[in-house]
C-alpha cells in the first residue's frame, strides 16, 4: 500500500512540530525562572549547575589550558568571598646550613628541595635511606592525580602500595627517636620536624601517637615537594622576561654576597630575608604564578556567608587567582613588576594576597618557601647568566611550565654587576 501525505496534513505536522518546540522552550524558560527567583530567595549563589553528572567540569578544565584561566571565575563573580585575615601557623624551622650552601652546585630544582625537605623533616640527608625515600614518594605521588581504579598494576594501586611502604619507614624512623629520647636526660632543641612532633622537648605536652606522627610527617611532605620548585621555575622565567628586575636583583645579592667575601661570614636565615627586592621579587612570582591556584571547602553544615547561603554539602572553590588577578587589587595584574610592593610593604599574607592559603590552615611552610626561593636565586643570579627557551605556562591540573623551561646556563667569569651595566 503507497502512503501519500496531501500537502495539507504535512503543514499540520510542521504546525504540531513547532508548537511543541515553543511550549517547551516555554516550560523551560519557566522553570529557569522559577529556580533562579528560588535561589534568590534562598540567598544560594546564583548560576547554573551546568551539565547532568560532570556539570561544569569542562568548561572548568578548558580555562586551565589558555592563558587566563581566570575567565571561568569571572563569568562566576556573584559570591565575592575575599581570604581572612586570621591565621594559625606552625613554622618548620631551618638554618643556614652548609646544606643548603650546595645548592650553588646543584642545577635541577625538585631534587635540591626535596633534598631540603626531607632533611628537615627527618633529618634524612642523601644516600641508599634517601633514595629508597625518594623511589617511594614518587611512586606514591604519582596516585595524587589519576583514575580512582584500584587493581594490580594500576597507578592508584602502585601509589596506595608505596604509601604503605613509606608509612613504615617513617613510621620506623619515629620508633628509633622516639626510644632515643626517653634515653637522653637533659633538655634539647628540636631538630627536626620529627622531634617537633614528638613534641616534649620541655618535656610539657601530651605525646602524639606514632602513627599519627608518621602520617602527618608524609602528608607535609606532599605539599612541600612540588610547589617551590614550581615557584623558582617560574621565578626564572618571570626574570627572564624581565631584564630591568633581574638586574635590580642582581645588584641587591652582589652587595650581600660580596660583603659576606670580605667579612669571610657565613650566611644566616636573616641575611636573606633582609634583601627587600629578593623578597619582592617572590611576593611578585608567588602573586602571578598562583601555585595553589584555588581550595576547595566542603560545608558542614548551612553556611551564611555575605548574604549568601552555602548549603550543606555544598562544595566551595575559593579562588586565589581571582583574587590576585583582580585589577581592583592591583594594577596591570598580569604585568611582572615586583616594584609594586614597595608600596604596600612587604607581604606575607593578607585577605589580597593568598599564595599560601589563610586561616586555620595557612601554608606551614611559608616562611621555609620563601627561604629555599631566596636562596636558589641568590646563588643562581650572582654565579650564574642564563638564557631560557621559549615556553608557557599551563595552569592544569597543576600551574607548570609546557616543556619545564630548558635554559642555557653559564658560570659568570667577570663581575656581574660590571657586565650587566655595561649591557
Ligand atoms: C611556594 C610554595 C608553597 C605554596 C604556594 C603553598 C601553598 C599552600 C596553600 C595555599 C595551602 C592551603 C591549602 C588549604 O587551605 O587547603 C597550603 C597548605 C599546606 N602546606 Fe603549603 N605551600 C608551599 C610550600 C610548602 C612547603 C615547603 C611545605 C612543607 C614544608 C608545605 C606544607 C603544607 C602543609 C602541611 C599544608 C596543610 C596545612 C593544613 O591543612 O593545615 N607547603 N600550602
Amino acid at each position: 500500500m503507497e502512503l501519500k501525505m496531501t500537502g495539507e496534513a504535512e503543514s499540520w505536522i510542521w504546525i504540531c512540530i513547532a508548537t511543541g518546540v515553543a511550549i517547551g522552550w516555554l516550560i523551560y524558560m519557566m522553570r529557569k525562572k522559577q529556580k533562579e527567583e528560588e535561589e534568590m530567595e534562598s540567598g544560594v549563589p546564583r548560576g547554573s549547575s551546568g551539565w547532568p553528572v560532570i556539570g561544569e567540569t569542562l568548561d572548568f578544565i578548558a580555562s586551565g589550558y589558555t592563558s587566563r584561566p581566570v575567565t571561568f571565575m569571572e563569568k562566576r563573580k556573584s559570591l565575592g568571598v575575599k581570604g581572612g585575615d586570621s591565621s594559625t601557623m606552625a613554622v618548620v624551622g631551618c638554618s643556614g646550613s652548609p646544606e643548603l650552601e650546595q645548592w650553588r652546585r646543584r642545577a635541577d630544582g625538585v631534587e635540591i628541595a626535596f633534598e631540603v625537605l626531607v632533611k628537615l623533616i627527618l633529618s634524612v640527608g642523601p644516600g641508599e635511606e634517601f633514595n629508597l625515600l625518594k623511589k617511594e614518594f614518587e611512586e606514591f605521588t604519582k596516585g595524587l592525580i589519576c583514575l580512582p581504579i584500584k587493581f594490580p598494576g594500576t597507578t592508584l594501586y602502585k601509589s596506595l602500595k608505596a604509601k604503605e611502604r613509606l608509612s613504615s619507614m617513617v613510621g620506623k624512623m619515629v620508633g628509633e627517636r622516639k626510644l632515643s629520647m626517653e634515653k637522653r636526660e637533659e633538655k634539647w632543641l628540636p631538630n627536626d620536624a620529627i622531634d617537633v612532633l614528638l613534641g616534649n622537648a620541655d618535656g610539657a605536652k601530651q605525646p602524639l601517637p606514632s602513627d599519627f606522627i608518621s602520617g602527618n610527617l608524609i602528608e607535609m611532605m606532599i605539599p612541600g615537594e612540588e610547589t617551590v620548585p614550581t615557584a623558582i621555575t617560574l621565578a626564572v622565567k618571570f626574570l627572564s622576561d624581565n631584564p630591568v628586575a633581574l638586574a635590580r636583583l642582581l645588584e641587591e645579592n652582589l652587595e650581600l654576597k660580596q660583603q659576606k667575601i670580605s667579612c669571610c661570614e657565613d650566611y644566616s636565615w636573616t641575611d636573606y630575608m633582609s634583601l627587600p627586592f629578593t623578597q619582592n621579587v617572590i611576593s611578585e612570582t608567588l602573586r602571578l604564578a598562583n601555585i595553589i591556584n584555588a581550595v576547595w571547602r566542603k560545608a558542614l553544615k548551612d553556611v551564611k556567608i555575605k548574604g549568601h547561603l552555602i548549603p550543606k554539602g555544598w562544595c566551595v572553590l575559593a579562588s586565589f587567582t581571582s583574587v590576585h588577578m583582580d585589577e581592583e587589587n592591583y594594577e596591570n595584574p598580569y604585568n611582572f613588576d615586583p616594584s609594586r610592593w614597595e608600596k604596600v610593604g612587604l607581604a606575607v599574607t593578607s585577605s589580597t594576597f593568598t599564595p599560601f592559603g589563610g586561616g586555620q590552615r595557612l601554608c606551614p611552610g611559608l616562611e621555609l618557601s620563601r627561604l629555599e626561593i631566596s636562596i636558589f636565586l641568590h646563588h643562581l643570579v650572582t654565579t650564574y647568566r642564563w638564557v631560557a627557551e621559549k615556553d608557557e605556562i599551563v595552569y592544569f591540573p597543576t600551574v607548570k611550565m609546557k616543556n619545564k623551561l630548558p635554559i642555557n646556563i653559564m658560570p659568570i667569569e667577570q663581575n656581574p654587576l660590571i657586565q650587566t651595566k655595561q649591557n
